[in-house]
């Protein structure tokens, strides 16, 4: 598969170690242009490259990771997504901190407010509700395996990416709609945060 980075920090630089350790090929784009993203794709090996955002949101399956204050201005100027799939991996943080240091969506998800920005694209959220170093850690421990919770609204695109988070070696559980699932796994959730095991 080709897998496609909007961001290149913590989260899409462990999503993307998986992939290539999986066999993927994958594009990572910042906002400062392919250059400056020369030492990760090193790091990363020869299954990796970097690219324009545009480059990146043109891959079959693409992870956004950017901080909730960028999304509008990192998926601005994308072309539709025609049903291609998109891991949102983002937490809403309020910028800058403020008291509750959440942004409120009223009735609205995290991720159905990143899907209305993601003209057909087919959303899954996944991987934010983890800390970025249990993102990065290899996920198969001799107690269990790693749970990855996932939603979203389109169920072969969540099959995908449940194959997708096997494949790197994470136990993926489905917990629904974008709207019921994303409400567990979002920041404030009772899931937000939770590690834990999966013994197989
Ligand atoms: N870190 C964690 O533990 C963790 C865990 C789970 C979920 N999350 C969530 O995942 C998201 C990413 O977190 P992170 O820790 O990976 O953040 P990060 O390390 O700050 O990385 C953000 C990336 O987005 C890029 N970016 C900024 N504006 C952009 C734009 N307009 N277009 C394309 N790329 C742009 C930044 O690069 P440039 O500034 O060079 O453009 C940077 O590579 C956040 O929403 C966070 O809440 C984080």
């Amino acid at each position: 598969m080709h897998i496609g980075t909007l961001g290149a920090g913590t989260v899409a630089r462990a999503i993307a170690r998986h992939a290539v350790a999986s066999g993927h090929h994958v594009i990572l784009s910042n906002s400062r242009g392919p250059a400056s993203l020369a030492a990760a794709v090193g790091d990363l090996g020869p299954l990796a490259r970097a690219g324009t955002p545009e480059e990146a949101a043109a891959a079959e399956l693409v992870v956004l990771a950017v901080r909730w204050p960028q999304i509008p201005a990192a998926v601005a100027s994308l072309p539709p997504f025609d049903g291609r799939i998109v891991i949102d991996a983002t937490n809403q943080f309020a910028d800058p901190p403020s008291h509750s240091a959440i942004v409120d969506l009223g009735e609205l998800t995290g991720s159905e407010f990143v899907a209305a920005h993601l003209p057909g694209a087919r959303v899954v959220k996944a991987f934010n509700s983890l800390y970025g170093q249990y993102i990065a850690a290899d996920p198969r421990h001799p107690a269990g395996r790693q749970v990855l919770f996932l939603a979203g609204d389109d169920p072969d695109a969540k099959s995908t990416v449940e194959e997708l988070a096997s494949d790197f070696g994470f136990a993926p559980v489905d917990l629904g709609s974008l709207r019921e699932g994303g409400r567990l796994m979002q920041l404030g959730g009772p899931l937000s945060g939770l590690h834990v095991l999966k013994q197989d």
